[in-house]
């Protein structure tokens, strides 16, 4: 089997993420099955996290990318109201109990941000091209 990879993975351009503004949603593979992920910007640093609750691991988001609360504080789950402290990702209220978010590791250096891949969330593959002529559908035809 494949080592798992380490390398950073290339998300975006820092300016694009914004102090308390809008997150940038991306996919991973959390234990080899699609899933997402986010990164937001909160006190200058950019944090990132699974897109999975700690209550129901379903995805939070109030509409895509928007994860914080209508004061900028909190991270919020839509589906009942978890309250989660960005900076780390701990539950501070609501039913995530004791639990956090998955955190994500992430560096910004040279105008770009970078996540880093773990044993349990890899970047997903794209190897569904067909043998070695590296073409799109447009293109074939
Ligand atoms: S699924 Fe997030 S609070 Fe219940």
């Amino acid at each position: 089997m494949a080592e798992p990879c380490t390398d950073a993975q290339a998300l975006c351009a820092s300016g694009e993420l914004l102090e308390r503004g809008q997150g940038i949603v991306f996919d991973v593979m959390l234990w080899r099955a699609p899933a997402r992920a986010f990164a937001l910007r909160f006190e200058g640093k950019v944090v990132a996290y699974m897109n999975r609750c700690a209550h129901v691991p379903s995805e939070m988001d109030w509409q895509v990318g928007q994860f914080l609360d209508m004061d900028k504080r909190w991270i919020l789950c839509s589906v009942h109201g978890a309250a989660y402290e960005p900076a780390d990702g701990q539950c501070v209220g609501g039913p995530c109990g004791r639990g956090r978010l998955m955190p994500i590791p992430t560096e910004e250096r040279e105008g770009m941000v970078y996540w880093y891949p773990s044993r349990d969330i890899q970047p997903v593959v794209f190897d569904d091209v067909g043998p070695g002529d590296g073409a799109t559908p447009e293109s074939r035809s």
